[in-house]
Order: C-alpha cells, then structure tokens, then sequence
C-alpha cells in the first residue's frame, strides 16, 4: 500500500512516522524542500530511539520520499491530508486531489473541528472522501476517529478503517458531527478546566495535580493544552462553538489572550509553563 500525506507539522509528520514504521511507501507533501526535510529530521530520532529500545527492529527512513509536487500523490492507495485547520484551503487542496490522483485514491481529512462533509463538496467524488481524526502525538495515541461523511462510501471508510489498523492504531466508527466523538467532550472540558483556575483560585501546577491524581489522567489539563497548543485549541474550539453554540464550548477569555499574545505552549517555548 502506498500512502501520501499532505502537510508534515506535528500531525502530519507523527502520521508519516507511522506509515514509515508500517513499512509503506509513503510520500510526504509540503510546499517547500526545507519544511518537508525539517520533519523528516524530526522523525529520525524518534524511529532510532525506538530500535534502540527494541520496539521495532528496523526502519527504512527511504520509504518517506519528499515532495512539494501534488502530481507526485497520483499513485497512492490514500492519502491524508494534514494541513492548516481552515475550511478553503482544504476544499482547494480536495479538488486539486481530485485532478491528480487517480479515481480508486481515497481522500482522507484529519481535520479536528470542521466538518468532512463540507470539505468533500469540494470534489465531484465525494463518496471517496473519508475523516481519519489522529491524536497529539500521533506516534504514542491509540485512537483514530473514522468519520464517516454524509457522502462518504463503504469503500472509501473500510479502505481507511483497514489502513488505520495497519498503522498499528485502534479506529473508532463515527458520523460527522462536530468535534465527532473526543473533541466533542474533551474541547468544552479543558475549557472548563481554565474557567476553574479562575473560579477556585488554584495553580496550574494545582489543577494538574488534581486531574492527574484525583481522577488518573495522564497529564494535567494546562500541560495538554501546551501540548495540543494554545492557538489551535482555541480555533478547534471556536469551530464548535461556531457549530454548536453551546456557552461550554466557546474559549475562555484567558486562553484566547494567551493565544493572541504567542503563549501558544510547548512549541512557542511559552504557554501554561515554559520551556
Ligand atoms: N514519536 C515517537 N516516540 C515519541 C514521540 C513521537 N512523536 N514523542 C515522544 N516519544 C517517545 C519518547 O522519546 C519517550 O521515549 P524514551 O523516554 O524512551 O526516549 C516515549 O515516547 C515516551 O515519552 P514520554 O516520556 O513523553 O511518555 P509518557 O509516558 O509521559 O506519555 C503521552 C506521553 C503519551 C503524551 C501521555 O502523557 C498522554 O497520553 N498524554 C495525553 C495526550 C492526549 O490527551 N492527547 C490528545 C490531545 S487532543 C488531540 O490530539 C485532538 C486534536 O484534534 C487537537
């Protein structure tokens, strides 16, 4: 099987990672040389490290062939796209899809707030059009959320579903609803999570301790947000409030200033904590 993987940031480059330690063939899109082989060298390390530890025996770090051509996806079994959480973008990257790959090549979205459906209007095939929601870090997360469109074929979702196994990941079925199954919970519940810090007066490091020992999770509240990123968790959670209207779901005032200020969490070397 042979995979394309449209725009290499923390997502696409965790997914590349992935099919790479699948063994498939994988051709990794992005618009310049340098961004593309920026993620390769971010892969690297994290593929030796687990030869090292004898989690996998080898890796051929040749099965990822960098492109910054589209025309180059044209022989892939899927590919996913990965790139910035807008609408327009996406539709003009589905239709451009659409042109170069052939008509078996399913199109899959990993879009965590908007809506499979509306990307897949974009294109004259949309019952190829297929969500596979992958989890921050996609290398260490289980889940893929397969999202099934209002369009989406039978084909099209047991191609993704069957690919997402092969990656070594657990697929979950859903239907295309806003934020599809954990950003629907998990969005208004770190928002929450914030609301608190004002309300009851406690620490960052206080209500992370409370999550992570009080209930078990795996890290505190403040320090996935850092993680997932301040700014994307803040548009993600505009996109549903957007959808939904739910007060729940809008971003607290202090996560949007922080997004507007740049403390955008790990990546920015600032969020919650520093780095
Ligand atoms: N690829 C491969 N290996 C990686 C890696 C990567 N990208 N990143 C880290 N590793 C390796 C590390 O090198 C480390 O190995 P080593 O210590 O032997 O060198 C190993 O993985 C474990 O790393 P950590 O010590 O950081 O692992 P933890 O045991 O602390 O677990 C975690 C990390 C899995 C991230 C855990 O803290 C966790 O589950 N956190 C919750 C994350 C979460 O909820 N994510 C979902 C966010 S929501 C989302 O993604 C939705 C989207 O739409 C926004």
């Amino acid at each position: 099987m042979k995979v394309g993987v449209v725009g290499l940031g923390t997502m696409g480059a965790g997914i590349a990672q992935l099919c790479v330690e699948a063994g498939l063939d994988t051709v990794g899109r992005e618009v310049t040389d340098e961004l593309g082989e920026r993620a390769r060298d971010r892969i690297a390390p994290f593929l030796a490290r687990k030869v090292e530890k004898g989690q996998i025996a080898a890796f051929d770090l040749e099965r990822l062939r960098l492109t910054t051509d589209l025309a180059d996806l044209a022989g892939c079994d899927v590919v996913i796209e990965a790139i910035v959480e807008e609408l327009v973008p996406k539709q003009e990257l589905f239709a451009e899809l659409e042109r170069t790959c052939g008509p078996e090549t399913v199109l899959a979205t990993n879009t965590s707030a908007l809506s499979v459906t509306e990307i897949a209007a974009a294109v004259s095939s949309p019952e190829r059009v297929v969500g596979m929601h992958f989890f921050n870090p996609a290398p260490l997360m289980p889940l893929v959320e397969i999202v099934r469109a209002e369009l989406t074929g039978h084909a099209a979702f047991d191609t993704a579903f069957a690919l997402a196994e092969t990656l070594g990941r657990h697929p979950i079925r859903c239907h295309d609803t806003p934020g599809f199954v954990v950003n629907r919970v998990l969005i208004p519940l770190l928002n929450d999570c914030v609301r608190v810090l004002d309300e009851a007066r406690v620490s960052s490091e206080d209500l992370d301790a409370g999550m992570k020992l009080g209930t078990g999770w795996p890290m505190g509240p403040c320090e996935l947000l850092d993680l997932v990123g301040i700014d994307v968790h803040v548009h993600a959670s505009e996109a549903l409030y957007e959808k939904l209207r739910e007060p729940r779901m809008a971003p607290p005032p202090r996560l949007v200033a922080m997004a507007n200020a740049g403390l955008h969490g790990r990546k920015s070397g600032r969020g919650f904590y520093s780095y």
